[in-house]
């Protein structure tokens, strides 16, 4: 153990034991109204909410909402949050912003028609801005970030007449049937808990680690993998950032071994107003993004070059306009356009990320100053508008560098402590993402919250 890694402040489990009792008492007593509507739930809905994962908030029940606006969420109980979690990115731009409400309100109220199979005159201006964000020049709309990853696999192993795509360990893309699957010592497995795979992934899939440049290439290397689906930098894993010069080598092996590579900027959008591909320079061949372009309402789109499009509109055996497995009723319809292009275009402007990512680095300080301060064993990355901490003192390199530092019991803690005192985080993850509504002060208050719980933690 080297010297600064014994000065490094213990935690003792007994003690955060007992607090994890308090918080949960805590929790109980300052949501009463949610547990009430919980209850209500309980006997029709499928683990007694709309949605599985809404079982993931900690507390063993969720607090229910009854408004949002900005960066601010009120519970049934009247409860105030400063909200980071922000719909785990649906919400980037903010809640219900004024700019989107607008859209909706004309399309959906005043001209009437959400969903008519007809395009709208919006769609051109979302594409058009798409582009000049992302680069790609030919865009298609999806409701999700997941059919957007889908349609892309298929849309690229038509194209390279391959069958496999390759992903990184911890990877998450959706519930991309493909991307469940992990790198091991012995090999690569299906991720632990995959619900009724329709194959085994190690059929469809390769795996590399994240930043492994050496294992990447000996997976491209058997000539059989369509694309790489990749988000440039891992964030649903914690966040694990790309090592220098990383992105521009796998974009050369890639071309390398004739693999398409597709970036998925679902949640690297934080890092700039095109994403990570703009703001380092990418050159993917298709862009895939889903969650925050349509202000909340279900929206996603992918892109693809010039030379891509032309190929696959070419080819006749390919049916992307009926039942080829490429399409959706609701895709592009006129709600989605009109919500993606009052959030492009007012919202999530240049101008708006500029700020946000100001917020997160004064955020991100905040929470450094703590660990510092505190000497704890944690680390924070930051990646444009969202940060997130990880209970390891250094900066993994790899998911599953980053998987291993998983720590339920501080998880625990580090959530319970901060929506008892009304800040909100994502439950999956620590992480915290800022929309053009937060503030400095915003960021401030969440400092003052992480530091008190990391005082009664080690203090
Ligand atoms: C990088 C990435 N891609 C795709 C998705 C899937 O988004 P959705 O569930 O909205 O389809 C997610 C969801 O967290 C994601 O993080």
């Amino acid at each position: 153990m080297t010297e600064s890694a014994t000065e490094l402040a213990t935690i003792d489990r007994g003690h955060l034991g007992e607090l994890i009792k308090r918080e949960r008492s805590l929790y109980r007593a300052n949501f009463p109204r949610s547990w009430d509507a919980y209850e209500a739930g309980a006997g029709h809905l499928l683990g007694g909410v709309p949605m599985t994962w809404m079982r993931m908030w900690a507390g063993g029940y969720p607090i229910f909402q009854a408004a949002a606006s900005g960066a601010r969420l009120i519970d049934v109980d009247g409860n105030e949050f400063i909200d980071f979690c922000l719909g785990d990115t649906g919400a980037m731009a903010g809640h219900s912003p004024v700019a989107v409400q607008a859209a909706l309100t004309r399309r959906y109220g005043e001209a009437g028609g959400a969903t008519t199979m007809l395009p709208t005159e919006d769609a051109a201006w979302v594409a058009a801005e798409l582009t000049r964000r992302f680069g790609m020049t030919r865009w298609s709309f999806t409701l999700t970030a997941t059919d957007a990853n889908r349609w892309a696999i298929r849309l690229a192993r038509q194209l390279t007449g391959r069958p496999k795509i390759l992903v990184f360990s911890y990877c998450y893309h959706g519930s991309v049937d493909e991307s469940f699957i992990v790198a091991t010592r012995e090999g690569p497995r299906p991720r632990p808990g995959d619900v009724g795979p329709p194959v085994d992934p190690r059929e469809t899939t390769r795996v590399a680690e994240f930043n492994d440049l050496e294992m990447l290439q000996q997976e491209l290397a058997h000539g059989d993998v369509a694309a790489v689906l990749m988000e440039p930098a891992l964030t649903n894993i914690g966040i694990v950032l790309p090592a220098r010069g990383y992105l521009e080598a796998v974009r050369a092996v890639t071309a390398e071994y004739g693999t398409l590579l597709i970036n998925d900027e679902t949640h690297t959008f934080s890092a700039g107003p095109g994403g990570c591909t703009a703001a380092l320079g990418l050159q993917p061949d298709l862009v895939t993004i889903g969650k925050s372009v349509g202000g909340g309402i279900p929206a996603g789109a992918y892109g693809l070059t010039e030379e891509l499009a032309e190929r696959i509109l070419g080819d006749h055996d390919a049916d992307i306009e009926d039942t080829g497995g490429v399409g959706g009723t609701l895709a592009g319809n006129a709600l989605s356009l009109a919500a993606m292009r009052a959030t492009l275009g007012e919202v999530l402007t240049d101008e708006a990320f500029a700020g946000m990512i100001e917020v997160a680095s004064r955020y991100t300080a905040g929470v450094q100053g703590v660990l510092d301060s505190r000497r704890l064993p944690w680390h924070i990355a930051q990646l444009g508008a969202r940060a997130e901490y990880r209970f390891c003192p250094q900066m993994p390199v790899t998911g599953g560098q980053s998987a291993a530092a998983a720590d339920p019991q501080l998880d625990e803690y580090m959530h319970l402590y901060t929506i008892n005192r009304g800040i909100l985080m994502t439950p999956f993850h620590n992480m915290a993402l800022m929309c053009p509504a937060t503030t400095e002060a915003d960021a401030d208050a969440h400092t003052a919250v992480f530091a008190a719980a990391a005082d009664e933690l080690v203090g």
